[in-house]
């Protein structure tokens, strides 16, 4: 049994104190809990404290800070995440997503192994660049920016993981963290000044950002715009790549369920491209998709801060407790789930899903934080599984250990090699 595995066992639905030395938060599992900590009490539990301050540094007053800061920044991103405007970009991203595809081509005719991870990063940073950022990042700042998020999303997991640890004490990937950072911030401010002050007419995040920028006496900054563009590409890649990647390996080990989407997906698609209108007939490939985020999702521990006293399961919770909320393991208890770690994306036929605890199943998180991109991964997740499998099909070259590595994100112990064979089609 892995070490989360281990935890999720022990904390079974009870409220844990964990021993981490110089700090000991709770760790609260139950879906009653979480409810209390992210929806009736959010005002109560807030995003602060030292597990936050490694990001509240990095990306300062964006989306992703706490209070005034971020309801700003909440109301002038919300419009990009609305379901009718995300409705209006679907189609545009299955174009994106099909022409980021059509580069698998090469390799499996070649019939040559791909590195799953960078694979998926490559093809959802295209997606999320044209998409998303208004196709205003070009090909060569892309190619900058990619393998510097990369870097800072694994240097920032020794902060994260070890957070007591004072600034003073250098630490393994400050450095390289560091010059990523710098790097980035090169990069993100030339941009800011390229489209400040003309970011045209586009529904994305960079022109939403650019135009409250410039409203007459907003108040707003360049480091206010940098900020939540570095806080947007990070939540729209590192999360969706990683969750893509834990795909193969799950379909690997249940062939029957990879047969099944593959039936699915001949019967609606064939050997046309994926559109968003798909979609709406696949309705097992979304099922496999919501199965895929119970076992995986990846924001897979977020702290909050207690600012009042208040109980929690008969516990006094006092000013300036941590308490962590962990879908991962609440998405894995055995109180609350048949046979946890089986994947079996019959679960969410709608029938049995509407019996579920509205916290028993949470990887977008709940109360006003809920994930603004949940309607967009749905979208971005489900066809870009559609517009592999329906025109290949995925082997494995060897088993992958079900048990993630623990960093900010959840990541593969070791690189996914997977050879992908094109399907016969008849002339
Ligand atoms: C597998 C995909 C994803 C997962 C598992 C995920 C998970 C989460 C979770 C758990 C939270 C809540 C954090 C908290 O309560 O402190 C969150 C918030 C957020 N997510 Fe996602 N996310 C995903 C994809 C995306 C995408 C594609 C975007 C953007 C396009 C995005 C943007 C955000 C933002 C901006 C927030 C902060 C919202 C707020 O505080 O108001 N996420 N996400």
């Amino acid at each position: 049994m892995g070490q989360l595995e281990h935890i999720s066992e022990i904390a079974d639905g009870r409220l844990l104190r964990l021993d981490l030395g110089a700090s000991h938060p709770y760790l609260a599992t139950h879906p009653d809990d979480v409810q209390q900590v992210l929806r009736r009490e959010s005002e109560n539990f807030i995003r602060d404290g030292v597990f936050w301050r490694p990001l509240r540094e990095l990306m300062g007053d964006s989306i992703l800070a706490e209070g005034a800061e971020w309801e700003h920044s909440k109301r002038v991103l919300q419009p990009v995440f609305t379901t009718r405007n995300v409705n209006t970009l679907t189609d545009l991203m299955a174009e994106a997503i099909n022409d980021a595809v059509d580069k698998l081509d090469e390799p499996a005719r070649a019939g040559t192994p791909i590195d799953v991870l960078p694979e998926m990063c490559r093809i959802v940073n295209e997606t999320v660049i044209k998409v998303l950022f208004g196709d205003k990042i070009s090909r060569s700042e892309a190619d900058l920016l990619i393998p510097t998020f990369d870097q800072i999303a694994t240097k920032i997991a020794f902060r994260f993981l070890l957070p007591f640890v004072p600034r003073a004490i250098p630490m393994p990937g400050d450095r390289a963290f560091r010059d990523a950072v710098q790097v980035m911030d090169d990069t993100l401010f030339a941009l800011v000044e390229r489209y400040r002050n003309d970011p045209g007419p586009g529904q994305d995040i960079f022109t939403a950002l650019c135009h409250a920028r410039t409203a007459e006496g907003s108040g707003l900054d360049d480091r206010w715009v940098r900020d939540n563009l570095l806080a947007m590409f990070s939540t729209s890649t590192e999360t969706t790549t990683l969750a893509l990647t834990w795909l193969w390996p799950l379909l690997h080990d249940h062939p029957e369920v990879a047969e099944r989407l593959q039936t699915e997906i001949q019967g609606v698609v064939g050997t046309e491209r994926v559109r968003a209108s798909h979609l709406d007939h696949l309705p097992y490939v979304k099922q496999v998709v919501q199965e895929l985020l119970r076992l995986y999702p990846v924001g897979w521990m977020f702290p909050r801060m207690a600012t009042e006293p208040t109980d929690m399961r008969g516990v006094r919770i006092r000013p300036g407790d941590t308490v962590l909320i962990s879908p991962y393991l609440t998405h894995r208890l055995k109180s609350v789930w048949d046979e946890p770690a089986r994947f079996d994306p019959d679960r969410f036929l709608p029938e049995r899903a509407r019996h579920y605890h509205r916290y028993a199943y949470f990887p977008f998180g709940g109360g006003p934080h809920q994930c603004i991109g949940r309607h967009i991964f749905n979208v971005e997740a489900q066809l870009i599984l559609t517009s592999i499998l329906s025109r290949f099909r995925p082997r494995l070259s060897e088993a992958v250990p079900a048990e993630p590595q623990i960093g900010a994100t959840l990541r593969p112990r070791k690189p996914i090699e997977m050879t992908l064979i094109p399907h016969r089609r008849s002339a």
